[in-house]
């Protein structure tokens, strides 16, 4: 059973009028270019194989009421109560898809509302740092886009879910994963200027290199709505003042003598995170260009160096994961997500990925982690209707 098919199976358990329809969008991995969205710089992500589907059946009314595979609870709301009951929080879950919907009609003012019924199914991992909430927002703005006749396009339905994020649910983050997850082509990466919002798919040819990602969720918990997150947003953010930028995008690799001498220890180190996190990403877009996937390997591993030592974001699991890999023969590899838990991504010849999961499994057994789960992701298509 996919995500659409339990979708469609659950609205039927809520609502006995016809299908509007069912779209979806997925969950993502990012290759490189971390915590550099919401400085206005660079990311590479790409769109994950699983998803989460959005079942819709319209109403005669003006409520919406989202029920949902991964919560026992039925959520309902009026538009006339969407407002008050957006600014109140608490709720939880159902503000990823409620918050969309307010975000949409923020977004799209001419479009015509109605009550809808929503059922949503989810086969990305919740908490693994794939991005399972861009894949709900991604899923929900496209079906109340079409439902209630928004005309948005996809970068502003991006900018629907990054709303969402921000302001009902309360987390900081930037807008690369709602990108990446609306935009996704199969085979590919999506190199996105956050600052422009300008996206090119480049090619990765993984499978031709005889290569895949693998990926170890370390089961170790984060919230970016809380913390250390949006600690280090706020470290960029001083970093940008005190050159007197907007944002650190405008801050380059030949300024950070001078930053040195400028800022604190802990604030330099956040800087020269991101400033050499932009470079790479642009190296690694060249480096897949000029030849190929097996040599981004190196840039790979210098992100998570810098993540762990200069932006301190990473955990021991998520080190050791990095570590065994490569151990074992991964080209590259590195965490990947906000940090603070999560998962990391490994670049392996396909071949040696057996070995590498027992690797990982036991390095983790023998430090006394809590079993990871490995498998592997593909490149894939983003947000569609499904029916
Ligand atoms: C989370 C956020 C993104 C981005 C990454 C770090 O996934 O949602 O916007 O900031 O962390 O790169």
């Amino acid at each position: 059973m996919t995500a659409v098919d339990d979708a469609r199976t659950l609205l039927t358990r809520m609502t006995d009028a016809p299908l509007a329809g069912v779209w979806s969008a997925p969950g993502r991995a990012n290759l490189i270019g971390e915590h550099t969205d919401y400085n206005e710089g660079f990311v590479f992500p790409f769109a994950i194989a699983q998803r989460t589907a959005a079942a819709v059946a319209v109403r005669s009314d003006d409520v919406i009421r989202v029920r949902s595979t991964f919560a026992d609870d039925t959520v309902e709301v009026s538009l006339a109560d969407l407002d008050a009951r957006i600014a109140a929080g608490g709720l939880d879950w159902a503000g990823y898809p409620l918050g969309v919907a307010w975000a949409l009609l923020r977004e799209a003012p001419d479009a015509a509302p109605r009550g809808v019924d929503l059922a949503l199914a989810s086969e990305v991992p919740v908490g693994a740092g794939l991005s399972s909430s861009a894949a709900i927002e991604g899923a929900v703005a496209s079906a109340l886009n079409d439902v209630w006749n928004a005309g948005l396009d996809k970068v502003a339905l991006a900018r629907v879910g990054r709303i969402a994020e921000n302001d009902a649910v309360g987390a900081p983050t930037g807008i690369m994963d709602q990108m990446a997850s609306m935009l996704g082509v199969a085979d590919a990466a999506t190199f996105l200027d956050c600052r422009t919002l300008e996206t090119r798919p480049v090619a990765l040819g993984f499978a031709e290199a005889g290569l895949s990602i693998l990926v170890i969720d370390t089961l170790v918990e984060h919230a970016h709505s809380t913390g250390g997150y949006r600690e280090r947003r706020e470290a960029c953010e001083r970093g940008a003042a005190a050159f007197d930028v907007p944002a650190l995008r405008d801050v380059t690799v030949d300024d950070l003598p001078r930053a040195a001498e400028m800022l604190d220890d802990v604030t330099f180190r956040r800087v020269r995170h991101i400033v050499t996190e932009n470079q790479r990403v642009l190296d690694t877009v060249a480096a897949l260009d000029a030849d190929g996937p097996s040599a981004i390997g190196d840039l790979l591993v210098a992100s998570h160096a810098s993540m762990r030592d200069d932006f301190e974001i990473s955990v021991p699991e998520l080190d050791l994961a990095v570590e065994t890999t490569l151990g074992a023969g991964a080209l590259g590899a590195r965490m990947t997500g906000g940090g603070f838990g999560g998962a990391a991504i490994a670049l392996i010849p396909t071949g040696l990925i057996p070995a590498a999961t027992e690797a990982v499994r036991a390095a983790f057994a023998a430090s006394g982690f809590r079993a990871p789960n490995i498998f592997t992701v593909t490149p894939s298509e983003g947000a569609r209707r499904d029916a």
